[in-house]
C-alpha cells in the first residue's frame, strides 16, 4: 500500500460518509515540499461537514497517526502530511523491485480496444520531418495504452487516393524512366509531379489527361492500377525503413483507398436522414458554428471527409473501440471537428469517443519546412545525420567500445535524441528543431537521460551482491528523498499521459527522475564500506535504472547500458 492510500484510509475512518477512495481523490501534492508531501485541502469538505476548513483540519489532525508518516501539521485550511523518508523509500523501492522491470504496469484498460491513427503518410510524397510528430506521438501513445492494459490498434491511414495520382500517372506515361523511379523512388515521383504542374501551366489539356488516368484508377483499369501499386509499394518501402529505425510496426496499413467500397452506405444514410443538401452542385452537410462538411463534389467524387466517415464507421464496426484517436497536425482541426459533428448528426453515440490528438508544427532552426519551396527535409536524412554525429561523440567519449557496440549505441542515442525532442514539449506547441541542441549530452535531452541510465548500470555492475538487510535511513537525505518521491509519482504521470494523450508528461517525469538521481549521485557515494547503507543506495539505483528504462521505452526510446 502506498503512503497516499494509507493516509486516505486513516482519514476515511474520521470522515463520515466517505470511503478511502473518495478521500484519496481529494489529496493533493503541495507545490513546495515545505508544505508537506501530501495535503488534504479541507475546504473541499466544508460544504458537506458544514464547518470552517481550519476547524475541519484541526479535528482531523487530533489523535491521527499513519504508518510511514513522520509528521502531520495543520496549516490554515490544509492538513499537511510529511512522509518519513526511510519508510517511503522502503515501500516504494520494494514495489519497484517486485515489479521486475514492469513498475507501473496495470490492467485498468481491461483489454479495451483503442484505435490509434498515426503517421499516416502519403503515397508518392516524401516522409519529411513534419511527419515526425505524428509518428513519435502515436507510437508512444501505443506503448502507453498497452502498458495500461488496453489493446491499442495502430493504423496507418495512408494518403493513397485522389486526383493527384491521375496526374502522376499521366506524367509517368509521358516522361517516366523506370530505372530512375526504382532507384530514386519518391524523389523521382516528386520530380514527375513538379514537371507535370509546370507543363500544365503552358498546356492545360494535360489536366484532362490526369483526370482521365484518375478515372481509370477508379474504374479498376489494370494498367493504371499496376502503375499506382508500383508507386505505393516503393513509397511504403521507403517509409518502412524509417519505421524500422524507430522500431515501429503498424497493425494495419489501411489507407484512404481501402474505403472506396465503404462510403456508399454512409452517403445513402445521410441522404435518407435528410442531412445532405445541395450546394452549387456539391452535396454538403450543414453544421452549427462551423463551415459545412463537403461529402460529394459536383462530379460525384468523394472527399477526404467522406473517406474518414467511412473509416470511423469501419473502425467502430470492426473494433468496437473505447477510443479512436487521430494523431494529426492541428492544421486539420476543422476537418476533425466536422467529421465528429457529422457522426453526431448521424446519431452515432460513439462519436464522443473519437478524439483529434493535435500537435504543432516542426520547423528547422533555419526556417519552416516546406515542400513548396523544394526544401524538403527527409526524416531518414535527419535520423542518419543524428546517428553519424553521435557516432563521433561516442568514439571520443568511450574509445574502449568495439566498433559494433559503437554503431549500435550511436543508433540508439541518435534516434532517441530526435524522438525525445519531439516528445519533450506539450504536443500542441510548435517546435523548432536543431540537431546540435537535441544531441547535447547536457540539459533536457534524450542523451542526457540515456546517459543517466548508463551511469546507474555502471554503478550496479561494480556492486557485489550481499545478503545484508538494507538500511533505509541511508536514504533520508534530501536528494534520495526527492528521487524516491519522483519514482512514486510514476503511476500518476502514466495516468495523466494516457488521459490527456500527452507523452510529454512521461518525458518530463523521466527527465526529472534523471536530474534527481544525478544530484544524489554527486552528493552521496553509493558504494562504500557501510554494507547496509550501500544495499539501500543500490536498491535506489536499481529502481532508477528500471524506471528510466521503462520511461524511455514508453516514449519509444532505447536505453543503452553503455555509451
Ligand atoms: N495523410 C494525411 C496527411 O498527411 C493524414 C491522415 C490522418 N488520418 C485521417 N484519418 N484523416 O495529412
Amino acid at each position: 500500500m502506498d503512503l497516499k492510500t494509507s493516509i486516505a484510509a486513516a482519514l476515511a475512518q474520521k470522515i463520515e460518509g466517505m470511503d478511502a477512495d473518495q478521500v484519496r481523490c481529494l489529496l493533493e501534492t503541495p507545490p513546495d515540499a515545505q508544505m508537506g508531501d501530501c495535503a488534504l485541502p479541507c475546504f473541499k469538505l466544508a460544504k458537506t461537514l458544514r464547518k470552517a476548513p481550519p476547524v475541519i483540519a484541526q479535528e482531523l489532525a487530533d489523535g491521527l497517526s499513519v504508518d510511514g508518516i513522520a509528521e502531520i501539521k495543520v496549516a490554515g485550511g490544509y492538513l499537511n502530511f510529511y512522509f518519513d523518508a526511510a519508510a517511503l523509500a522502503q515501500s516504494v523501492l520494494a514495489g519497484v523491485a517486485a515489479a521486475n522491470g514492469q513498475y507501473g504496469r496495470s490492467d485498468i484498460g481491461q483489454n479495451k480496444n483503442v484505435c490509434i491513427d498515426y503517421s499516416s503518410v502519403n503515397i508518392a510524397k516524401p516522409f519529411h520531418i513534419g511527419h515526425l510528430s505524428s509518428t513519435a506521438i502515436g507510437h508512444s501513445l501505443y506503448r502507453i495504452y498497452k502498458y495500461l492494459g488496453y489493446n491499442p490498434i495502430g493504423i496507418n491511414h495512408l494518403g493513397d487516393w485522389g486526383t493527384q495520382f491521375g496526374k502522376l500517372i499521366a506524367a509517368y506515361k509521358k516522361w517516366g524512366d523506370d530505372e530512375k523511379i526504382n532507384r530514386d523512388s519518391v524523389s523521382a515521383m516528386l520530380e514527375l509531379y513538379v514537371r507535370f504542374h509546370e507543363e500544365a501551366e503552358r498546356d492545360p489539356a494535360l489536366n484532362d489527361e490526369g483526370r482521365a488516368w484518375f478515372k481509370k484508377i477508379e474504374d479498376g483499369d489494370e494498367e493504371a492500377l499496376s502503375i499506382f501499386h508500383w508507386f505505393s509499394d516503393l513509397t511504403l518501402k521507403e517509409a518502412k525503413r524509417v519505421y524500422g529505425m524507430l522500431d515501429i510496426e503498424f497493425d494495419y496499413y489501411t489507407g484512404e483507398s481501402f474505403y472506396n467500397d465503404k462510403m456508399q452506405p454512409i452517403v445513402d444514410e445521410l441522404r435518407q436522414k435528410g442531412l445532405l443538401e445541395e450546394d452549387q452542385g456539391a452535396e454538403i452537410v450543414r453544421l452549427d458554428d462551423m463551415p459545412p462538411a463537403i461529402i460529394l463534389k459536383s462530379d460525384g467524387a468523394t472527399l477526404y471527409c467522406t473517406r474518414d466517415l467511412a473509416a470511423a464507421q469501419y473502425r467502430h464496426d470492426t473494433f468496437d473501440f473505447a477510443k479512436c484517436l487521430y494523431v494529426v497536425a492541428y492544421q486539420q482541426s476543422l476537418h476533425f471537428k466536422q467529421l465528429f459533428a457529422v457522426l453526431e448528426k448521424m446519431g452515432r453515440s460513439w462519436a464522443k469517443d473519437c478524439e483529434h490528438v493535435a500537435f504543432g508544427m516542426v520547423s528547422l532552426e533555419d526556417g519552416t519546412l516546406s515542400t513548396r519551396k523544394g526544401k524538403v527535409v527527409l526524416l531518414l536524412d535527419v535520423l542518419n545525420a543524428a546517428i553519424e554525429k553521435t557516432s563521433k561523440t561516442i568514439r571520443e567519449k568511450n574509445p574502449a567500445l568495439s566498433e559494433e557496440e559503437q554503431q549500435k549505441i550511436a543508433h540508439q542515442v541518435g534516434v532517441g535524441a530526435v524522438i525525445y525532442s519531439t516528445l519533450s514539449a506539450s504536443r500542441i506547441k510548435d517546435i523548432s528543431f536543431s540537431l546540435d541542441r537535441v544531441l547535447n549530452f547536457d540539459g533536457e535531452t534524450g542523451p542526457y537521460v540515456q546517459y543517466t541510465h548508463v551511469r546507474a548500470c555502471s554503478v550496479l555492475r561494480r556492486y557485489e551482491q550481499t545478503d545484508v538487510t538494507p538500511d533505509f535511513t541511508a536514504l533520508s537525505g534530501r536528494e534520495a528523498f526527492e528521487t524516491v518521491k519522483t519514482i512514486a509519482a510514476f503511476g500518476e504521470a502514466l495516468e495523466t499521459a494516457c488521459e490527456k494523450n500527452e507523452p510529454s508528461v512521461i518525458t518530463r517525469w523521466v527527465t526529472q527522475l534523471a536530474q534527481q538521481f544525478n544530484k544524489f549521485y554527486y552528493e552521496c557515494k553509493i558504494l562504500d564500506d557501510d554494507q547496509a547503507a550501500t544495499a539501500a543506495r543500490v536498491m535506489l539505483t536499481r529502481a532508477v535504472r528500471d524506471c528510466i528504462k521503462t520511461g524511455l521505452y514508453l516514449l519509444g526510446i532505447e536505453a543503452p547500458e553503455k555509451m
